[in-house]
């Protein structure tokens, strides 16, 4: 907030209560849906996350109030970082070792080639696109698949999925993408594939997932995002040798670089601009 204030020195910022004066724009994160209904003359809603689903899913939200989300802001380095780790702890055998180091045992492993790792970035955003530049540095092979891609049928999936060693699945919550990764899609990965997923949990069909960790068609998981979050204690990621689980904590919002957007933003509409046209826009029908 006083991020946001320092970059609009003209503006008043202030906390949301129910008792607020009529604003013209609100920015949050998991917002009560009550703010909706209590400020009836938002010109802007801006959302200070990647994604928009929770949001989109909202029955408070009014259907025609413009959402812009933060772009990047800080999260596209941590996505980076995040999936480069996981890549790098298979790749150089690591999550193999720690196996062996529980049993005590002396064994060495082949020594992997990049190019027998090829690495394919579902979704290729912003944040999509930060991963596959850093895979890319690191000299693994990478490749995309896009939301127009996805549209031109499910052949084309199919072969972004035989040809992906890594899954990394960076694309939004959609009528489209909701449960796509399931038994029959994960099938389609080669045998002994690797899953990283820093989108949202629903994406992947988690009965699916840990059949097919069960099989060793997946080797090993890397999941920040579940169905259900908090994680449920019982549930069996958390003990699966071959699942390392994080607390959806692959990218924060840094708040200056968020701030600075949004003041842009705002200004930007301020000085007459459309909502459509900026940066960030949710398109209702795309659902992100
Ligand atoms: C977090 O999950 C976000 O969408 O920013």
């Amino acid at each position: 907030m006083q991020a946001l204030a320092a970059c609009l020195p003209d503006a008043r910022v202030e906390r949301w209560q129910q008792d607020s004066p009529a604003a013209d724009y609100a920015v949050g994160w998991a917002v009560p849906p009550a703010l909706f209904t209590h400020q009836p003359r938002l010109k802007a809603f801006f959302c200070a996350g990647a994604g928009v689903d929770d949001l989109l899913a909202s029955r408070a939200v009014p259907p025609t109030l413009p959402i812009v989300r933060v772009e990047d802001a800080g999260m596209g380095e941590q996505m980076a970082d995040y999936c480069s780790a996981a890549v790098l702890h298979w790749f150089t055998q690591g999550w193999r070792y720690a196996q062996q180091q529980a049993r005590a045992q002396w064994r060495e492993l082949p020594l992997q080639q990049r190019s027998d790792w090829p690495v394919g970035i579902f979704g290729l955003g912003v944040l999509g696109r930060a991963v596959a530049a850093r895979l890319a540095s690191l000299g693994f092979p990478v490749h995309g698949c896009t939301r127009s891609d996805l549209a031109s049928g499910a052949q084309e999936l199919g072969r972004f999925l035989q040809s992906s060693r890594v899954l990394v699945l960076l694309a939004p919550l959609t009528p489209l993408t909701r449960g796509l990764f399931d038994a029959r899609r994960l099938a389609q990965l080669p045998r002994g594939a690797f899953l990283i997923n820093v989108s949202r949990g629903a994406l992947v069909a988690e009965d699916a997932l840990l059949e097919a960790l069960q099989s060793g068609q997946v080797a090993a998981a890397a999941l920040d995002v579940f169905e259900q979050e908090p994680l449920g204690s019982d549930h069996p990621y958390w003990r699966h040798p071959a699942v390392r689980v994080t607390p959806h904590v692959a990218a924060y919002t840094v708040i200056e670089p968020a701030a600075r957007q949004l003041a842009l933003r705002i200004q930007a509409l301020e000085a007459g601009a459309s909502a459509e046209s900026l940066p960030g826009r949710v398109s209702r029908q795309q659902g992100y």
